[in-house]
């Protein structure tokens, strides 16, 4: 059943270009975007003045995600919060807040107790989840499924990928109903959605030389993540992904951060891996990282830069350059993540751990 894989993680992550297609399927439906289920009318929809996302783990890095592209497409204030907290802090909620409740498993005590609450509070729920009739979803006011299939890994690949890509369904919903975007743009952005299938799939196929540098990598001692906008999520979730596989000490970090801090951190040898926005579409913050590379590798970091094709500028300061396909910024979150869980599951191994039940860890975390 792991289909010639030596673990369920390997064959998840191949599995990603489907949950992306399967996830997006049948949710455009005559230029509109349509939810799985929705017991709010589409006045409540176009009401809602603020949103909250609520989630743990991978499913809150993906949430983190949501927020750029939500806020750009609908102009709706968006805060992210792990759900673990949420509650325990008084948030001011309403009838006119929506709550957004992302949970591969549907079960999470953490993220459950968050969605009652924002409930009794009169606030709408939507949860965007990957296991049917699980209660998080049962709970809510409108579903949307992550159809991902089952996850058996502990660590989150497919199920976030797919959580991406309900996030940007969310936002085109959110938009449409709020006329932000009209029918036209939201059917190019679906489109756009639509090719990702296959760029994550071209990722999928040019990771090798991320396995090879993975083993190379396995003695180190920390590695770190840097990424900006989109990028830092990205940068937080490919160090969690090697915590809970490597056990090694692992940490993301905005870029724009680094003097205020993390950059006392490098030292000789030490590997830290960029994620690079684009060249063209975010110049500004493309040359920031450029000088943020330049500053690290100077100081002795060995650098390894996660890239969009035919980025040469950044080409001198990656002592190991991975290029990923172009894709729109919002997006590119799709195809960059990939290789840090490649990178994750790799050095995990060749460590010789096991990456589908790494210690310590349960599948769906069921007690706060
Ligand atoms: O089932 P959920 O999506 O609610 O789980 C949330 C986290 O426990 C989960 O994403 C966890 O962080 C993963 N092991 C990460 O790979």
């Amino acid at each position: 059943e792991k289909g010639g894989y030596d673990y369920f993680m390997l064959k998840e992550i191949q599995e990603q270009p489907a949950a992306v297609a399967d996830t997006l399927r049948g949710h455009l439906v005559d230029g509109r975007i349509v939810l799985d289920e929705q017991r709010l009318t589409d006045q409540d929809l176009r009401d809602v003045d603020k949103v909250f996302v609520v989630a743990c783990g991978s499913a809150y890095h993906s949430g983190l995600l949501a927020k750029y592209a939500i806020e750009h497409w609908t102009r709706l204030p968006v805060e992210v919060e792990l759900a673990s907290e949420f509650r325990y802090r008084d948030p001011v909620l309403g009838r006119s807040t929506l709550v957004v409740a992302i949970s591969q498993s549907g079960e999470t005590a953490d993220t459950l107790e968050a969605v009652r609450h924002a409930k009794e509070q009169k606030a709408k729920v939507l949860a965007i989840c990957n296991t049917n009739g699980s209660q998080i979803p049962r709970e809510a006011d409108a579903v949307l499924y992550t159809r991902a299939g089952p996850e058996i890994g502990v660590a989150s690949t497919k199920a976030f990928l797919a959580q991406l890509t309900a996030n940007y369904l969310l936002g085109l919903a959110l938009a449409q109903a709020r006329g932000t975007k009209y029918t036209d743009e939201v059917v190019r952005e679906f489109a756009e959605l639509e090719a990702m299938p296959d760029a994550v799939a071209r990722v999928l196929e040019t990771v090798e030389p991320v396995r090879a540098l993975a083993r190379e990598l396995k003695d180190s001692r920390a590695v770190l993540f840097l990424g900006r906008h989109v990028g830092y999520p990205v940068a937080l979730e490919g160090a969690l992904k090697l915590k809970e596989l490597a056990y090694m000490h692992a940490e993301g970090f905005a870029a724009g951060e680094l003097k205020h801090g993390p950059i006392a951190l490098i030292e000789e040898g030490l590997p830290v891996i960029v994620v690079m926005p684009s060249p063209k579409g975010r110049a500004l913050l493309h040359s920031k990282m450029v000088s943020n590379i330049r500053e690290i590798q100077a100081r002795g970091a060995r650098t390894v830069v996660i890239a969009e094709e035919g980025d040469e500028t950044v080409r001198p300061f990656a002592d190991h350059l991975i290029e990923i396909p172009a894709v729109s910024t919002l997006l590119q979150p799709l195809v960059s993540t990939v290789p840090l869980q490649v990178f994750a599951a790799e050095l995990a191994q060749a460590r010789g751990y096991d990456v589908d039940k790494p210690r310590n860890l349960a599948k769906s975390v069921t007690v706060e």
